[in-house]
């Protein structure tokens, strides 16, 4: 109830009644959640337009701030689970913490003690040096205009070819424009088709391109890592590379880096990557629909990360192994499509039964509906049908 009641004092109304709290400051109570759940993105080289860094930067676009974190726009990360946090920083503030926050913004935003901001930059690499680094021949330039859309790139792997494969991070050149990726082992004879250089479209999924799945990234989730003693083998010619952009305007630079992180371990085990799919469905118009798939963990299975595929019309998707979520996009967003792989490998001693729940919204209010009258929805392959996907990655029992 307490967002509702407070939802006008964040938009500046003044508050009849204000309730007795403690002082609140800057730099003692708000600073260390901004530093830890924003500045990942809000600062020099993030994916964000502006640093939240300091003291003035906050304060400047306090009652914005306040409104972001109250909606849970920000931080822009929509994916959550019982056994482990998928967002860089923790995700959303808690209510507690939002709590803090209108305090804050109530008591005239004092700062407080005297500290010292840090201002760095983004780093290179979150991991460390990469053993290598390989990105898109030619990406040429990122459209000025129009809706988001995917790129596919194939990338030779030459001499990478054999190794295993056991992190890997992305690196655009331009962070804004760059919402999320997905890395792939090509399918055979990818690699000799000529614009996979320049890079292609596609309506958003690996499927067709991808022999093998590798992992996915995107600004504000933690990088794509598999546990001690499992890697996965790079036993193909080429990489694919699908990326999501965000025309902002301006010609900018589509190229994005891949690092790579090799394991040396002979005993490495290979995950394997179990999907439950409906590719028999039509959403009414207008109207609803929820589809489900089930599917089973052998005992002692792990599961180490999740990749939730559905497009326009979805408004959430579920995974549950035993009735606990393994994954909730909590709102689909198929333009900020995130990340998500487990810190610790999630384990399964007695197995488990899997379900996976997609609900779809075909309403008139639906946004893609917005000045057309709603016409059937069908799954299928192209950018205009529906899908319901989600890929586990799994490593079975030793
Ligand atoms: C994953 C990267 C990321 C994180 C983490 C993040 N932001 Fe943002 N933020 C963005 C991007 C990107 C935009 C630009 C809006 C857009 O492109 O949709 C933005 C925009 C904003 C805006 C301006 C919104 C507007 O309508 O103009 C505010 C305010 C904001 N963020 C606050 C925050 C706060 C507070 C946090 C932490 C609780 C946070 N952000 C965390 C990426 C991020």
């Amino acid at each position: 109830m307490w967002l509702i009641a407070a939802a006008p004092l964040v938009l500046g109304a003044s508050f009849p009644n204000p309730t007795k709290t403690r002082s609140v400051t800057f730099a003692r109570d708000i600073y260390p959640l901004i530093e830890r759940k924003c500045v990942s993105c809000h600062r020099p080289g993030g994916s964000a337009p502006f640093s939240l860094q300091t003291y003035q930067q906050v304060r400047r676009r306090g009652d914005l701030v306040g409104t972001m974190v109250l909606t849970r726009s920000m931080p822009p990360c929509y994916g959550k689970s019982d056994f482990g946090e998928f967002c860089e920083g923790g995700g959303h503030f808690t209510d507690e913490e939002a709590v803090l926050l209108q305090d804050w913004l109530r008591q005239g935003k004092p700062e407080g003690p005297e500290r010292v901001y840090d201002e760095s930059a983004a780093p290179e690499w979150r991991l460390g040096k990469p053993d290598a680094v390989v990105r898109p021949l030619k990406p040429g330039q990122v459209d000025t205009e129009g809706r988001p859309y995917w790129t596919v790139y194939v990338i030779p792997l030459e001499k990478l070819k054999g190794r295993r494969l056991k992190a890997f991070d992305v690196r655009p050149l331009t962070p804004l424009a760059v919402r999320g990726a997905t890395l792939g082992l090509a399918r055979d004879g990818l690699a000799e088709v000529p614009r996979g250089i320049t890079g292609y479209r596609s309506g958003g999924f690996l499927e067709r391109d991808a022999a093998k799945l590798l992992g996915t990234w995107a600004p504000g989730y933690r990088a794509w890592q598999l546990p001690r003693g499992a890697s996965m083998a790079l036993d193909r010619d080429a990489l694919v590379l699908q990326v999501l952009y965000q025309p902002r305007g301006k010609p900018e630079d589509a190229q994005v880096e891949v690092g790579l992180y090799f394991s040396t371990n002979r005993g490495d085990r290979e995950p394997s990557w179990l999907t439950l799919q409906r590719e028999d469905f039509t959403v009414p118009a207008p109207g609803n629909l929820i589809v489900h798939e089930s599917g089973s963990l052998r005992p002692g299975t792990r599961v180490l990360g999740v990749i939730p595929e559905a497009r326009f019309y979805c408004s959430s998707i579920s995974l549950t192994a035993n009735g606990r979520e393994v994954y909730h996009s909590v709102r689909w967003m198929p333009y900020w499509p995130g990340s998500f792989s487990f810190a610790e490998p999630v384990e399964f001693p007695e197995g488990a039964q899997l379900d996976a729940q997609w609900m779809f919204d075909n309403d008139i209010h639906m946004g893609q509906n917005e000045g057309t009258r709603p016409r059937p929805i069908q799954s299928g392959p192209r950018e205009r049908d529906e899908a319901a996907r989600i890929h586990v990655l799994t490593l079975g029992p030793r």
